[in-house]
């Protein structure tokens, strides 16, 4: 295997939890590189059901080795949670597990005020964050008052934080809220440093070892190109780069030692949060790709919002992540329509727009232009091989492949390991 980078192409939710899982088996390393627990990957080995917010999907697999990278931002107590919760599972992490010295943390402060900023917006628009204290985390990153993973290992940690939970008391009290208490919370964070201090490292050597070794890579992108805070429908975005680009400045990886992008795509679309959606279906076909796509949140349990199939969104996605394939997950979830659709365009005020707009006035008052396909009205999930699709189902996953101009090379017909059809590695992608 190659160094892949693993991308969300829509709002994130893509399913790449579990295509991560089964690229994994060819990579020696995986590496997380941004967001923090505000993501959610759900793999199912067997009767087993794991879902995991920070460490890469990849501790799953024996004898690999995860990074999180320095572009995430981390919750101690919560990546210490999901540390002891897969230890209990048997899962060994000592030795496996690396955060980057480099990368910013997450306390409670964080979340108060991502929590208040959502009850009272400054411009009266509510992101429909995860209160996880993401935005919080990355704004104080940018306006360098942050502190890293490294700083636990400081002798003056405690006095670092102490001043900034008293920076941020001042903060919680111009929204109405209690101070934190200063001494209670610096004693919770030194017992969580002696904790986590035996993963923390310089991962950024480690990330290079394995290159010139040739070790192979995967980089676990999380939400989604239309959550990226540069490309993505802003402000109703999350607060770090999701796209490709993101890997190199979240982990240390040089542009050119990156050999492929692998865009994840839902066979429609989903959004959790508040945002503008092109396609989003209000009424019972919704409700339907809602339950029978099990569309809830796997951090948040919020319903997903739910809507056809996005070209648009999908082209933007591959121009600017370099996609150079596909992997399209939860096919089978169409499996009883009738006719599906796939939104070739939008038009807005007399205007046809073919890549996204930037204005979100126009992405929410546009109207989608629709294409329609004849659904296959049978399942799909017994397929272990292209031939062995319906021919309407090949049909529709052809014109993606044309109408995005990448091809498809895996196939997710399930939520298992063995629902994946690796069309590359059988010599049957489906072409653009
Ligand atoms: P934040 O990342 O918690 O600040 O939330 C910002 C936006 O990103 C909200 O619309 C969230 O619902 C969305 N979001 C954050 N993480 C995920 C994810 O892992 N999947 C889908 N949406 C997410």
């Amino acid at each position: 295997m190659a160094n892949t980078v693993l991308v969300g192409a829509q709002w994130g939710d893509e399913g790449k939890g579990k295509i991560i899982d089964v690229l994994a088996e060819e990579a020696d390393w995986v590496v997380r590189y941004q967001g923090g627990n505000n993501a959610g990957h759900t793999v199912e080995i067997g009767a087993d059901r794991y879902v995991l917010h920070l460490i890469p999907s990849g501790i799953l697999h024996d004898g690999k080795r995860c990074i999180i990278g320095n572009g995430v931002v981390v919750d101690p107590v919560a990546l210490l949670e999901e540390i002891d919760g897969i230890e209990q599972r048997g899962i060994r992490t000592g030795g496996r597990l690396f955060v980057s010295d480099r990368a910013h943390l997450v306390f409670p402060y964080h979340k108060r005020i991502d929590e208040y900023r959502e009850q009272k917006p400054a411009t009266g628009a509510k992101i429909g964050t995860t209160k996880r204290g993401i935005g919080p985390t990355y704004g104080d990153k940018a306006a360098r008052v942050g502190l890293r993973a490294g700083d636990l290992l400081e002798p003056h940690f405690a006095d670092m934080l102490r001043q900034r939970i008293e920076t941020n008391n001042k903060i919680i009290a111009t929204f109405g809220g209690p101070p934190l208490d200063v001494e209670q919370t610096v004693e919770t964070y030194r017992a969580v440093a002696a904790r986590l201090t035996p993963y923390v490292a310089d991962t950024i050597p480690m990330v290079h070892q394995a290159i010139s070794r040739k070790e192979p890579i995967l980089f676990e992108g999380a939400q989604g190109t239309l959550l990226d805070i540069d490309y993505g429908t802003y402000p109703f975005v999350t607060s770090s780069n999701a796209t490709s680009g993101g890997a190199c400045t979240g982990s240390g990886v040089p542009p050119h030692r990156v050999d492929r992008v692998i865009g994840v795509i839902k066979a429609y679309s989903t959004r959790v949060g508040e945002g503008p959606f092109p396609t989003e279906l209000k009424d019972e076909m919704g409700e339907r790709l809602r339950k029978i796509g099990n569309e809830f949140g796997a951090t948040t349990g919020r319903p997903r919002r739910c809507g056809w199939f996005d070209l648009v969104v999908a082209r933007y996605s591959a121009m600017v992540n370099g996609i150079d394939d596909w992997a399209v997950t939860k096919l089978d979830v169409l499996d009883d329509v009738d006719e599906i659709k796939v939104c070739v365009a939008y038009e807005f005020d007399g205007r046809r727009y073919e890549t996204l707009p930037a204005s979100v006035r126009v992405l929410e008052g546009c109207r989608p232009v629709y294409e329609s396909f004849s659904g296959w009205r049978c399942s799909t999930k017994e397929a272990r091989a292209r031939d062995e699709l319906p021919a309407a189902c090949r049909e529709y996953l052809a014109a993606l492949a044309r109408l995005t101009g990448a091809p498809i090379s895996i196939l997710s017909n399930g939520p298992r390991r063995e629902n994946t059809l690796r069309l590359d590695r059988a010599g049957s992608m489906i072409a653009p």
